[in-house]
C-alpha cells in the first residue's frame, strides 16, 4: 500500500477512535459503584455455602478422578414416582445409578425410597457420589401452607420464611434436599394458571419474596440437616407468555427484562439459591433453555452465579419441538452451551453428552464446569458425609401443633377482603354472636382436597380443618344450614333448589365457591374465561334473590372476573388456596378474631378484554388518568385518550388493595429532603406519612410506598412500588410511618442498560393501595 494511502487510513483511524472515546464518555453518565437493588454486579452470597474453597477444592479432587461418562452421569435428572409433566418412560434407575449415569432423582415420597435409591448410587457406583434428591415443594411438604400468591399477599416475609423453613425440615426428612422453588416469575396475565405459584406483578415485593423462601430453605448454611437447596425458577419470561397460555412464547424487551422480570431473580441469587431453573418459553426467538445471554451474559457473567442451572422438564429435548435443534443430540449441545447444567428428564444429555464432547461440539472444559456446579450443590448440603435421610425424622402421626399454628397464622394474613357493604346498621363483617343462623353454601365449603391448592407437595386432605367444620366447632352445629349446591364443574337444578331453600332459612349466608384447585389452577390451566366455572354463578345469583346478605368467600389460584358479584354481592373476601388451616383461619377473620389485613399482588381484571392490567404501567402519551371515560359524549381531548370505549382502564381493585374492618385515614406523605444530587452513592432520605385508625376495630394495616420519576432518559413507571411496612393500629391510635429511601429506590435502567440514579423530578406517595394518595415531591439534580 502506498505511503500516502497509509497515513490518510491512520489519521481516519485516529479521528473514530477520538470520536467513539468522546461518544463513551458522553454516554456513561455515572454509574452507581455500589450496586443498588434490584440488579448489580456480583456480590457476596451471606447464606450460601457454595463459594467455600474448601469445598472447590474437594470438587477438584473428585473432578480429576471421574471418567467423561461420570461427568455425564451427573448431569442426568430423572423423575421416579408420579410425574409432574408429560411422562417420560420408565428406566432401569437402580443400574443407572450404579454406572454412575444419575445425579439426581426427584418426585420420589418417602424417605425410605430415598435411601434405597441412595445406597446404591454411595455403595455400588464407582465414585459413591451421593444422588440429589428433588421435589416440587411450592407451598410446604406435609405442612400445606397458603399458594404462594396467597402467602405474597400476607405482604409478610416472616411468614413466607417460616413456612419455607418449616417446608425444609419436612422435605428434608424424606430425603428430598432440593426443591424446586421459589418460583419467581412476574406475572401480569391472571389467564396464566401458574401466577398462583408466584408473587404477583410487581419486582419488588417479589424480590423481598424471593429472598425470604430463600433465606428459609437454605437456613444458616446448606449443610445443616434440615436445609435444602433453593432453585429459584422459571429464568425466565416465563411469567410472559402471550395470551397467558402456558408454554407459549414470550416478547421482552432487554430493558423490560432488566426493570421487572429480572429483579426477583437477582434478589433470590443474593440471598444464596443453590440453583436457577431455566424456563420452557422462547424469549425473544430463543428458547429460555437455549438462551446464553440470560444463561451466561447475565447469570454467570453479571451475577456471578456459583449455583447449579438445571434445565425445566424435559424442557432440552423441546428444543426439537421450538425447531432450533434438529434433534436431542443437538439439543443437548444447544442447550450445553448456553448454560444448562442438568438435563431435566428429556434424556437429551444422558445418551449424547460424551460424543458431543469427544467430537468436540461441547468442549471439555463446558462439561467441567457443569460438573463442578452440581458437585459444589452436593458437597455444600453435606450429602458426601450424610447421604441419608433419617426416617426416624419423617411425622409418623398428627401434624406438630407448631406447624399447624404457622400455616394458620399464613392464611389469617393472606385473605384479602374486598368488600364490606353495610347491611342494616353496620357492615356484614365481622360477623358476630349475633349474627344469627349461618347458611353455608357452596361446593368448597367443606372439600378438604382443594383447600390444598395446586402443587400441594405431600398435602394430605385428612390434614385439612374445613370451613364447614370450623364453622360448626365456633358456633354449633345447631346454627348452621348446611348445601352443596352442586360440584364445582356441575350442578343439578335440584342441588340448587336446596341451596335457595337454605339460604332462605338463615340470617346470613356464607357462599364458598371458586376454582378446583389442581386442573383449574397451577400448572397447564390457563384459562380463556375467568369466570367461576360450572353453575357457581348462577347458585351465586339465585341465593343471593334471596335477599339474605351474602359474604362470598372465593377460592381461587388467580383473581375471577365476576362484575356481577362485585355489583351485587355486599361482601367478598378473595381467600385463596389457603392450606391445611382453611377453615380456623377463614373462622377467626370472619368473625373479627383477627382483623383481614391481605393485600392484592396482582391488579384485579373487570373485565378479560382488559388483561393486561397492571399498576406499574408506562403513561403513554395520552394518558386516560382515572376517570370513566365509557360514557358519551367526550371532548375531542378525551376522545383520543389511551382508552378502552367500552371498559374503564382501571382495574376491579389495583395492586396492593385490601379493606380492613375499620376505617384508616393517611396523611399526605412527607420526604425530609426537597433536593438529592444523582452522582451522591450514599443518597438517601426519608419519607413518612402518619396513618390514623379512625375506626373503632383494631388494624393491622400494610403501608405502602411508591414512586415516579419523570425526566428520566427512558420512561418510568407510573407508580412503583419501593417499600412497604405492616403496622397494627388500635382504634384511634395513629402512628407516623417512616421509610428510609436510598439509591435503590430511584435508581432505574437507562437506554445502555446501565443501573443508575438520573437527575429527576420525583413524586412519591405513602397509601393503602397503588391507586391513592396524594404524592410528595423532590429533585434529584446532577
Ligand atoms: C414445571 C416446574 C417443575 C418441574 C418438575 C415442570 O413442568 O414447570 O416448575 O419444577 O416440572 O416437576
Amino acid at each position: 500500500m502506498p505511503w500516502n494511502s497509509c497515513q490518510r487510513r491512520l489519521k481516519l483511524l485516529v479521528i473514530v477512535a477520538i470520536l467513539s472515546a468522546l461518544v463513551i464518555i458522553a454516554l456513561s453518565e455515572p454509574v452507581l459503584a455500589q450496586a443498588p437493588e434490584p440488579v448489580g454486579p456480583p456480590v457476596a452470597l451471606p447464606h450460601s455455602s457454595l463459594t467455600d474453597p474448601a469445598i472447590e477444592t474437594r470438587v477438584e479432587a473428585l473432578l480429576k478422578q471421574m471418567t467423561l461418562e461420570e461427568k455425564v452421569g451427573q448431569l442426568a435428572q430423572y423423575s421416579s414416582g408420579a410425574p409432574t409433566g408429560p411422562s417420560a418412560g420408565n428406566a432401569d434407575y437402580p443400574n443407572m445409578i450404579a454406572r454412575g449415569e444419575v445425579g439426581s432423582l426427584f418426585n420420589l415420597d418417602s424417605a425410605r425410597a430415598a435411601n434405597e435409591y441412595q445406597r446404591i448410587a454411595v455403595e455400588k457406583s464407582r465414585l459413591h457420589i451421593p444422588l440429589l434428591f428433588g421435589l416440587d415443594v411450592i407451598h410446604g411438604y406435609r405442612t400445606t401452607f397458603p399458594v404462594p400468591l396467597a402467602l405474597a399477599s400476607t405482604w409478610d416475609p416472616s411468614i413466607v420464611e417460616k413456612a419455607a423453613r418449616i417446608a425444609a425440615q419436612e422435605s428434608s426428612a424424606a430425603g428430598v434436599r432440593w426443591v424446586f422453588s421459589p418460583m419467581v416469575d412476574i406475572v401480569r396475565d391472571p389467564r396464566w394458571g401458574r401466577i398462583v405459584e408466584g408473587a404477583g406483578e410487581d419486582p419488588y415485593l417479589g424480590s423481598v419474596m424471593a429472598r425470604a423462601y430463600v433465606r428459609g430453605y437454605q437456613g444458616k448454611s446448606l449443610n445443616d440437616k434440615e436445609s435444602v437447596a433453593a432453585c429459584v425458577k422459571h429464568f425466565v419470561g416465563y411469567g410472559a407468555v402471550e395470551g397467558g397460555r402456558d408454554y407459549n412464547t414470550a416478547e421482552i424487551s432487554e430493558h423490560t427484562l432488566r426493570e421487572i422480570y429480572l429483579p426477583p431473580f437477582y434478589a433470590a441469587i443474593r440471598e444464596g439459591s443453590a440453583s436457577l431453573m431455566s424456563s420452557f418459553n422462547a424469549l425473544n426467538g430463543l428458547p429460555a433453555t437455549a438462551n446464553p445471554f440470560t444463561l451466561t451474559q447475565i447469570l454467570r457473567k453479571e451475577w456471578g452465579f456459583p449455583g447449579l442451572v438445571v434445565s425445566d422438564w424435559t424442557s432440552v429435548g423441546e428444543l426439537v419441538a421450538h425447531g432450533i435443534a434438529r434433534d436431542k443430540a443437538a439439543a443437548a449441545q444447544k442447550a450445553m452451551a448456553a448454560g444448562v447444567d442438568m438435563d431435566m428428564v428429556s434424556d437429551s444429555y444422558h445418551p449424547h453428552l460424551a460424543d458431543l464432547v469427544r467430537s468436540g461440539k461441547v468442549s471439555p472444559a463446558r462439561l467441567d464446569a457443569a460438573v463442578r456446579d452440581v458437585l459444589r450443590v452436593k458437597f455444600a448440603l453435606g450429602l458426601f458425609e450424610n447421604p441419608f435421610a433419617d426416617e426416624s425424622r419423617e411425622i409418623k402421626g398428627a401434624l406438630p401443633t407448631e406447624r399447624v399454628e404457622a400455616a394458620r397464622l399464613a392464611a389469617e394474613r393472606s385473605f384479602v377482603l374486598l368488600k364490606n357493604s353495610v347491611a342494616g346498621s353496620r357492615p356484614i363483617l365481622p360477623l358476630t354472636s349475633e349474627s344469627g343462623t349461618i347458611a353455608l353454601i357452596g361446593p368448597l365449603a367443606d372439600d378438604a382436597r382443594n383447600m390444598l391448592g395446586p402443587w400441594s407437595g405431600r398435602g394430605r386432605p385428612e390434614d385439612v380443618v374445613t370451613l364447614k367444620t370450623a364453622l360448626e366447632q365456633r358456633v354449633g352445629a345447631d346454627k348452621i344450614r348446611f348445601a352443596k349446591g352442586g360440584e364445582l364443574q356441575t350442578a343439578s337444578d335440584a342441588e340448587i333448589q336446596k341451596a335457595i331453600e337454605t339460604a332462605k332459612q338463615a340470617d346470613v349466608v356464607l357462599l364458598a365457591l371458586g376454582e378446583e384447585a389442581d386442573t383449574q389452577s397451577g400448572e397447564a390451566a390457563s384459562r380463556a374465561y375467568l369466570n367461576l366455572p360450572g353453575r357457581q354463578e348462577e347458585l351465586l345469583e339465585k341465593v343471593a334473590a334471596t335477599g339474605k346478605p351474602v359474604v362470598l368467600l372465593l377460592f381461587c389460584g388467580r383473581p375471577l372476573t365476576l362484575p356481577w358479584a362485585f355489583e351485587h354481592v355486599p361482601a367478598i373476601v378473595a381467600a385463596w388456596f389457603p392450606g391445611i388451616q382453611a377453615g380456623p383461619a377463614l373462622v377467626r377473620v370472619l368473625f373479627g378474631d383477627v382483623p383481614p389485613s391481605g393485600k392484592l399482588v396482582v391488579s384485579w381484571p373487570r373485565t378479560i378484554g382488559q388483561i393486561p392490567v397492571y399498576y406499574n404501567t408506562l403513561s403513554t402519551g395520552r394518558p386516560a388518568g382515572g376517570t370513566d371515560l365509557t360514557h358519551p359524549p367526550l371532548n375531542s381531548v378525551e376522545k383520543y385518550l389511551s382508552r378502552y370505549i367500552d371498559e374503564q382502564n382501571s382495574p376491579q381493585f389495583p395492586f396492593g388493595f385490601g379493606l380492613p374492618y375499620s376505617s384508616l385515614e393517611y396523611s399526605q406523605a412527607h420526604v425530609d429532603s426537597a433536593k438529592l444530587s444523582a452522582s451522591d452513592n450514599g443518597i438517601h432520605a426519608t419519607a413518612s406519612a402518619s396513618v390514623k385508625n379512625t375506626g373503632s376495630r383494631a388494624v393491622e394495616e400494610i403501608v405502602q410506598l411508591y414512586i415516579r420519576l419523570t425526566g428520566t432518559s427512558m420512561e418510568e413507571p407510573v407508580r412503583k412500588l419501593v417499600g412497604f411496612k405492616r403496622i397494627s393500629l388500635a382504634p384511634g391510635e395513629s402512628q407516623t410511618v417512616s421509610f428510609p429511601l436510598g439509591a435503590e429506590a430511584f435508581s432505574l435502567w437507562d437506554m445502555q442498560n446501565k443501573l443508575r440514579v438520573e437527575p429527576s423530578h420525583v413524586q412519591l406517595w405513602i397509601s393503602p393501595d397503588s391507586s391513592r394518595g396524594l404524592p410528595a415531591e423532590l429533585e434529584i439534580v446532577e
